[in-house]
């Protein structure tokens, strides 16, 4: 056996006449008189192949075996298949059972199980055609995004996941500690209080990083144009179907850039990789469509040819103010934006992307570059009908006296960011970048309605299954 072989996508494409073997997992078997029809799938495609064994092709006790989720391998000849909906089917000549699944114990057996009852089988869903089409899209999705990037001279880097500072100054960090690993009769908590950070591992507190943007600028001062594609962590008490605790971000950073550019480039960023996933996961994609998010191929079609609205907080704030609607959470000038607010701007006012600018300073993170009304800072988020916020990113401040009196406001750690500020110190340079959530462009490509269902293995409050 070798992965050089026929995969069930090829087969479509093989004359009528050819021989040749069909390996994947039974998805149903319909018995009717003298013959009976196998729908085989091996993830390759979105399409199933339709296996046809007539009576006698193979032995009887084989045939038994043939039940939901059996693994097996066909010979046989590709015909032409007078079957609506597809060219060709296998008409088999032999099979090999590789790993029956016993019917009355197979979990994965109704057509249309929940998706919330198929998150508790995780580790079978691959096998389905949603979830197959999800994690399908999202492999085409990270190659589009490493692709863009490369085409354009980014150079790819890896930052660090296990960090001392928090990029987000928001404390919503896991930390890092062998501190816990004690012998079964010490109680944890007992063992922390005993023993200082001196005696950890890393010798101070560590944590699992929030984003890589921090470390990405230090190359970016150097190297100017990079990007980190990598998981990011945030122990966000959260139950949404929007926040995942370990989520993967993509981060390009550039030196020589400002907040227009930044926007360029994040806008060319979403349509070319939704563009390109409307070519390579056509059928997927018609998939979602018809079955998940009605319109959703009309939405992305026109994501891809008109221009993202670009409008400042303060007009936002404006417009929400005056639209009449009843929000749960009220809106003034200085309040975050609620996903409610972000909806009603993408999906009512604008119907497409919008990015919003300077937001007040007191919301948005402190090395976000201050604008000259001491009041707002030149960030940029990316608001997406359906999903609110896909991208927040800034404009970073250059200017070593203002970074560190935002550092000093807000009561950080002005020593933990003394490399930090050394890149203000040591030939400094306009920069800017952004963060587009990974899982959140999935759900926006592929309409599906939480979060958890576009990685493979989710990470939540309570849930660390598999
Ligand atoms: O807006 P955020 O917090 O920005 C940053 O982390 C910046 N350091 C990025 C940068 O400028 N380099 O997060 C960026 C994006 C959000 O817009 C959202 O799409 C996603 O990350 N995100 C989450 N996705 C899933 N689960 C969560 N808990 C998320 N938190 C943020
Ligand atoms: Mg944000």
């Amino acid at each position: 056996m070798d992965y050089r072989r026929t995969y069930v996508r090829d087969l479509f494409s093989m004359p009528p006449g050819s021989s040749t073997s069909a390996y994947g997992w039974v998805k149903t078997r319909r018995d009717s008189k003298g013959v009976s029809f196998v729908q085989l799938s091996d993830g390759s495609c979105f399409r199933d192949l339709q296996v046809v064994i007539e009576a006698g092709s193979i032995p009887e006790e084989q045939l038994k075996l043939l039940t939901t989720g059996a693994c097996v391998r066909f010979d046989g000849e590709v015909v032409a298949s007078p079957a609506a909906g597809q060219a060709v089917e296998l008409k088999a000549t032999g099979v090999e059972v590789f790993g029956p699944a016993d019917p009355t114990h197979y979990p994965l057996q109704k057509k249309g199980a929940s998706f919330e009852f198929l998150r508790e089988i995780a580790h079978l869903r691959a096998r389905g055609n949603t979830f197959g089409a999800v994690f399908r899209v999202r492999s085409q999705a990270s190659f589009a995004i490493h692709k863009f990037f490369i085409d354009r001279g980014f150079h790819a880097i890896h930052t660090p996941i296990i960090t001392a500072s928090d990029c987000e100054g928001a404390g919503a960090m896991f930390a890092v500690t062998t501190l816990l690993e004690t012998p079964p009769h010490e109680e944890p908590e007992a063992v922390l209080k005993a023993r200082p950070y001196l005696q950890d591992f890393f010798e101070k507190p560590a944590y699992l990083t929030v984003s890589g943007q921090l470390e990405a600028e230090t190359l970016a001062l150097g190297m100017t144009n990079v990007y980190t594609f990598g998981p990011t962590f945030r122990a966000e008490n959260s139950n949404s179907v929007r926040h995942l605790a370990e989520f993967w971000m993509i981060e390009p950073e550039m030196a020589f850039c400002d907040l227009d550019g930044n926007m360029n480039l994040a806008e060319e960023f979403l349509k070319e990789v939704i563009g390109f996933l409307l070519e390579r996961c056509a059928e997927d994609l018609e998939f979602f469509n018809q079955r998940i998010e009605p319109e959703l191929l009309t939405t992305l079609h026109h994501v891809v040819e008109s221009p993202f609205e670009r409008m400042t907080y303060s007009e936002a704030v404006k417009l929400l103010e005056a639209s009449g609607e009843s929000f749960e959470f009220p809106v003034s000038w200085g309040s975050d934006l609620q996903s409610e607010h972000e909806r009603w701007l993408t999906e009512k006012k604008v119907g497409r992307p919008v990015i919003l600018t300077d937001y007040p300073k007191e919301i948005k993170a402190f090395y976000m570059r201050l604008n000259d009304d001491d009041r707002t800072v030149r960030a940029m988020d990316v608001l997406a009908p359906r999903i609110g916020e896909i991208i927040g990113g800034s404009q970073r401040e250059e200017r070593l006296e203002v970074l560190e009196r935002r550092i000093d406001e807000l009561g950080l750690p002005k020593e933990a960011y003394w490399w930090y500020l050394d890149l203000r110190r040591f030939g400094s340079a306009p920069h800017a970048g952004f963060g587009l959530g990974f899982e959140r462009l999935l759900m926006y490509v592929t309409g599906m309605k939480n979060i958890r269902d576009v990685i493979p293995y989710h990470r939540a409050p309570g849930q660390a299954e598999f």
